[in-house]
């Protein structure tokens, strides 16, 4: 199955990325465009989504998985991302931080979210970055796994009162052998250019 990607710019992206939440009931918050906006502005990042047809309306393809990742630096005022200098060796070397990303309920198990992440490891690969981050919660079972199979190491374990909510740090260290390894079609449109 060929996968079908939209890169897409900020604004629109942050509009895209804020609907797209409305279907996932794992997440407490949802974020709102003109959050997304601040955190992605003055950084590199990269949105996209995986598309597909509707199963009652095939003629409507709609987005059905999304995964949004943005440049972190050594030094960050942002506290989330300060604690992250601590999990990642950041001498000379481009850090991809992985920020939120899912595929709808109805279209999972069907690689749309390993096709995003591939993309996104050749975007990553072609743009200089070294090494690809993301956190993760104990009792987030099924991205745990999936991240499992796309071959995340984990680097931090923090602990939570909760255990449910203790978080998980995951990454990946780029090079040839990474894009050896990917296996899906992928047809990638960029809005706007
Ligand atoms: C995790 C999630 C993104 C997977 O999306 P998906 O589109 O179904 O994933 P894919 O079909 O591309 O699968 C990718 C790989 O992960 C594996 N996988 C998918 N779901 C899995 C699960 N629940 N448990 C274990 N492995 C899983 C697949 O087998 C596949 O491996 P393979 O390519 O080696 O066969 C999706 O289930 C989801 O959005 N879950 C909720 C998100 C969430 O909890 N977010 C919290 C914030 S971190």
């Amino acid at each position: 199955m060929e996968h079908r990607i939209t890169k897409y710019p900020l604004e629109q992206g942050a509009l895209e990325i804020e609907y797209i939440e409305e279907f996932f009931g794992e997440y407490k918050r949802r974020k709102t465009s003109s959050e997304i906006v601040g955190r992605l502005q003055n950084r590199d990042h990269l949105i996209l989504m995986a598309m597909a047809p509707l199963p009652d309306d095939p003629g409507t393809v709609v987005p059905v998985s999304y995964k949004v990742a943005h440049e972190i630096r050594a030094e960050e005022n942002i506290p989330k991302l300060a604690r992250l200098r601590d999990y990642v060796n950041f001498n000379d070397r481009r850090i991809l931080y992985t920020w939120v990303g899912g595929t709808r309920r109805d279209w999972r198990g069907q690689g749309h979210f390993r096709a995003l992440t591939e993309q996104q490891e050749q975007w990553a690969i072609d743009n200089g970055f070294d090494e690809i981050l993301v956190k993760t919660k104990n009792r987030f079972y099924e991205m745990r796994g999936t991240l499992d199979h796309l071959r995340f190491n984990v680097v931090k374990y923090e602990p939570h009162t909760d255990n449910q909510e203790s978080k998980v740090y995951l990454s990946k260290k780029l090079g040839q052998e990474v894009l050896d390894a990917h296996r899906s079609m992928r047809k990638v449109v960029t809005v706007g250019e």
